[in-house]
């Protein structure tokens, strides 16, 4: 019988009580403050509200630039000054310092802080706690701990001093010019000469300054503000907020010009990818929590916050990037000739609105306190702005191979025989997996670091037996720790959790384990010691021994806190360096992720091997370090259809790394759902099924046949795939573009584009997918966005010309797939099946060369590195084989960087090309022969006609050199 300590106890009877009193089938909304209930967000909206009714004629602006207060530092491309807010009496006037400085590649960097607190002039009843305001945001997202690369010394800046305004133009032709006015407080960038966005546009700009806690009527506040919570919150859990600091919010709206698309601020359920006006809905919320059972609809927060925005239009894209980690709202307001438009009025209106001349987006970012940090991005296209957002905050590290094959997971595998059992029947019917994972209930009563001795008695056999064929397990480690063995002691002991408000303890709440205190990863000694849990060394904590074929799965660190406010942590707590837990919310789950990065690179340094880790909670920057999903979903077809445009808006605020768990967490997916969320997962960049404790098993091979045959196939495409996806995976690590695709970023000249949000390409590879997520589909349709040729990727069959346009896809079965070539490119794959991604690494590739309607063009690139090791970082051992099809000509270049003698590069020296197939709608070669020539030598093959393609069977030529084939005239 099983024994449940009282602890265990009160956390099952909480949980019962949860699931007995709620229904199960929604999300449990009442547990999440709504903007009215926010004491900060019903404030500036109420703020925002009482000015656009007032109208800007009868408006009187409260904050100033006082322009004596200049201080230029050309070299440092940094304009600083004081803001000033005049209270209501006329007279009071807070100083505001700001900065504005001009970034690498022309972005645009402006911070506000508040003189008082910067001079701690301010009592506070907690001595822990710093006076100022939070303004470390960026050390955590941006990269390099937040050394932002300032204008490069060549590039141009100028500036202009006039009476009402400050003009600065810079860019390599002084093609950029940003205005900075004094009364009212604004600034505005142009882009050629084009007025693009402009910053405090609605006057909404709102530092809530630091005020003794006092009686209403000596606030001194200006009529458009409300007292409304100022010093308390009025909210269920959330009443024991001690809220030291008063009211200290801030707020400020940026409008895009010219501009009513905008995509962004993941994380969030919606079908649609772009974001919606929130004039008549709560503004979208970006605050971690576990959102257990979320809606497929919905402004509600999430697990992870990307406080990003991307607006987009015909000629160029602009992105806002509101620095901060406290928890935060954003309004998104279309405005058409001047006026607000609500949703509905929207759609009805949406063909008279779009042809209206003067349109805009107006985002008004409101967060509960820190610093107003915010970074504009202005780019020609959508992907240039990735790029400009990918220098700030760093690209995506080239992941270890491995994880982008298939992952099987569940919560939970029993024990050891029971991994080893499901290891052993993807090789009896032959279906390729990289990865088995094992959910909390392997440790010994959520003692994360621990085994359940009984089920895992031999934990580093069961891995090594799973290391012969390459393949891998992940186990899950949280950042919750039982209160009851070394691991809290520890914490406890060493001051490195996070601690109560009232007292330097540990703060304990309830998670799985029951009784728990969190680690403060925020804190570099609980970093330095989180390492040492990882080590296979003998510090007796060695639960994983040498075996370098595990990796981590981080979850629950929103922090999800079963007793705490609203899911997670009270926002009084207090970390690291005095900040409150309010002050880093949102970048908790970053730091506990980095911080077992850092703990698995060192286990791994010997072995030089890239680590894996999986978070479910992340702020902007955890694209650098590790992958996401998006948490617990359900087996129904609508989260299969959410799922597309989710894992399309990670690509758009550069986290690209992402998955949906396949099959659905919650419930018992039909088999035509299940088969047909194989057919998406296959392309999202992380490729997991995952499955509730209490949901029926259903590994590919107990669903049966057709179905069981149909996955096996598809997991075959996804391997066949992996060049064309590892290639997508560097071109994002070199410069943030998208892995899925929007199509959008293909032709944002279509503004028809803007809204497709159900099918993608995959990088800049020429691949475009519609997966089907719809029950019982039998037709279907696909948008082809330009009027290039597409070719169906499995049987060449279809022609499609003539775009942008509508193509319907008749008799459709389980087995249809929409996946399309697009013209002019060149795929790579690897056709063999294997039973692992290691087992792959020597096999030839088969190239397929899908010429333009012209018939006469197609290129392809293709980066390969050794998938395991840093080498590619250290030694620059990797390679990029460009292939380039013109004139009858198929032609392989290749570039490397002084790295010939590398162990990978020369072994690509023996790695075959296989097959060529070349595709063209009016393709005829006279010859039946090909002339093949490399390293100085020509010989010739066979030609094959196949009536709708041309084969080349083995001509000879390595992946690793350069060649030309032609046909023999
Ligand atoms: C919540 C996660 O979202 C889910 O994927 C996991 O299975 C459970 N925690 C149990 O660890």
């Amino acid at each position: 019988m099983r024994i449940y300590s009282l602890n265990q106890f009160l956390s099952i009877g909480l949980l019962l009580v949860l699931f007995l009193v709620i229904p199960t089938e929604s999300v449990k909304s009442y547990l999440f403050k709504k903007c009215d209930e926010s004491s900060f967000c019903h404030r500036n909206r109420f703020f925002a509200n009482s000015i656009k009714s007032l109208g800007d004629s009868n408006y009187k602006p409260i904050y100033k630039i006082d322009p004596d207060s200049f201080d230029i530092d050309i070299i440092r491309s940094s304009f600083k000054g004081d803001i000033i807010k005049t209270l209501n009496d006329g007279q009071t006037e807070v100083v505001l310092p700001f900065e504005v400085n001009i970034l690498k590649d022309n972005n645009i960097r402006l911070r506000i802080d508040e003189l008082n607190r910067i001079n701690g002039k301010i009592q506070v009843d907690n001595n822990r706690l710093t006076k100022r305001r939070f303004n470390e945001a960026y050390k955590y997202a941006f990269k390099d701990n937040g050394n932002v690369e300032l204008l490069d010394k060549d590039v141009e800046l100028k500036f202009e001093k006039f009476d009402d305004r400050l003009e600065l133009t810079y860019g390599k032709n002084l093609e950029n010019c940003l205005k900075i006015f004094y009364y009212p407080f604004k600034l505005v960038t142009y882009l050629d000469d084009k007025e693009v966005a402009v910053i405090n546009d609605r006057n909404f700009l709102n530092v809530e300054h630091w005020r003794q806690r006092q009686e209403n009527d000596t606030l001194n506040l200006s009529p458009e503000e409300t007292d409304f919570n100022l010093f308390h919150d009025s909210f269920k859990d959330s009443k024991n907020d001690k809220l030291p600091f008063g009211p200290e919010s801030i707020g400020l709206d940026v409008s895009l010009l010219q501009i009513d698309t905008v995509f962004g601020l993941a994380e969030h359920s919606s079908m649609n990818l772009q974001l919606k006006d929130t004039s008549e809905t709560d503004p979208y919320r970006l605050f971690n929590v576990d959102i257990f059972e979320y809606e497929t609809e919905s402004q509600f927060p999430m697990y992870g916050s990307i406080p990003f925005i991307m607006g987009v239009r015909e000629d160029y894209s602009v992105g806002v990037f509101w620095v901060n980690g406290a928890d935060t709202w954003v309004d998104v307001n279309k405005i058409y000739d001047g006026d607000d438009v609500n949703e509905q009025r929207q759609q009805q209106q949406q063909q008279v609105l779009s042809s209206k001349k003067e349109k805009k987006t107006s985002t008004h970012w409101m967060s509960e306190n820190g610093i107003i940090d915010l970074v504009i991005m202005v780019g020609k296209t959508p992907s240039e702005v990735n790029s400009k957002y990918g220098l700030v905050t760093g690209f995506t590290k080239l992941p270890a191979l491995f994880s982008l094959g298939y992952h099987q997971c569940r919560w939970n595998y029993n024990d050891e025989e029971d991994v080893l059992n499901v290891h052993q029947n993807f090789d009896i019917y032959n279906i390729s997996y990289d990865t088995i994972w094992l959910d909390v209930e392997y440790t010994d009563s959520k003692r994360y670091f621990t085994w359940k001795d009984q089920l895992f008695s031999d934990p580093i056999g069961m891995v090594n037996t799973l290391d012969e064929t390459g393949r891998n397990l992940v186990v899950i480690i949280d950042p919750h720790i039982k209160a009851d063995y070394f691991l809290s002691e520890e914490i406890e002991k060493r001051g490195i959790g996070i601690a109560n408000s009232d007292n330097e303890k540990c703060y304990h709440g309830h998670c799985w384990p029951g009784e728990s205190v969190w680690i403060d990863t925020f804190n570099p000694k609980a970093r330095e010691y989180w390492i040492t849990l990882f080590k296979n060394s003998t510090t007796g904590n060695n639960f994983i021994g040498s075996a370098s074929n595990i990796h981590i799965w981080n979850d629950m660190s929103e922090p999800s806190i079963f007793n705490g406010p609203e899911t997670s942590a009270p926002k009084d707590l207090v970390h690291y360096g005095g900040w409150e837990h309010r002050s880093i919310h949102n970048i908790y789950g970053l730091t506990f992720h980095e911080a077992t990065y850092e703990a698995l690179q060192l286990r791994f340094a010997n072995e030089n091997k890239r680590p894996f880790i999986l978070t479910r909670s992340f702020y902007s920057g955890s694209q650098r370090t590790v992958a996401m999903w998006t948490g617990d979903n359900r087996s129904k077809w609508e989260f299969l259809k959410l799922s597309i445009p989710m894992n399309l808006n990670q690509g758009i605020v550069n986290f690209p790394f992402s998955g949906s768990d396949v099959g659905g967490f919650f419930g018992n997916p039909s088999k035509d759902l299940l088969t047909r969320w194989y057919q998406t997962g296959i392309f999202y960049p992380f490729f997991r099924a995952h499955a509730h404790i209490d949901s029926r098993r259903r590994e590919p091979w107990l669903i049966g046949e057709p179905y069981t045959s149909i996955i096996r196939d598809l997991i075959d495409l996804r391997y066949k795939l992996l060049p064309v996806l590892y290639t997508a995976f560097y071109e994002n690590s070199i410069n943030g573009l998208p892995i899925m695709k929007p199509v959008f970023y293909e032709h944002p000249e279509n503004p028809e584009t803007y809204s497709i949000d159900d099918e993608f390409f995959l990088s800049d590879s020429g691949l475009l997918a519609k997966p089907i997520v719809e029950e019982n589909c039998v037709q279907t349709d696909i948008y082809f966005p330009d009027d290039e040729i597409y070719y169906n990727f499995f049987d060449y069959s279809d022609h499609i010309q003539d775009g942008p346009k509508r193509y319907t896809i008749d008799k459709v079965s389980l087995e249809t797939l929409p996946l399309f070539i697009k013209g002019g490119n060149i795929l790579t794959t690897k056709e063999r099946h294997r039973r692992s991604t290691r087992l792959m690494k020597y096999d030839p590739y088969t190239l397929t060369v899908a010429l333009d309607k012209e018939n006469n063009f197609a290129k392809g690139k293709l980066y390969i590195d050794d998938g395991e090791t840093f080498n590619h970082e250290s030694s620059n051992d990797y390679l990029i084989a460009q292939f380039e099809y013109s004139n009858n000509q198929l032609k392989s270049s290749i570039f490397t960087k002084d790295n010939s003698n590398q162990p990978l590069v020369q072994s690509l020296n023996t790695i075959k090309i296989e097959k060529i197939k070349i595709i063209g709608s009016k393709l005829k070669y006279k010859s039946k022969k090909a002339k093949v020539s490399q390293d100085g030598k020509e010989w010739e093959v066979d030609l094959i006609d196949n009536s709708d393609h041309y084969v080349v069977r083995n001509p000879g030529v390595v992946v690793g050199k350069q060649w030309i084939i032609t046909p023999v005239v």
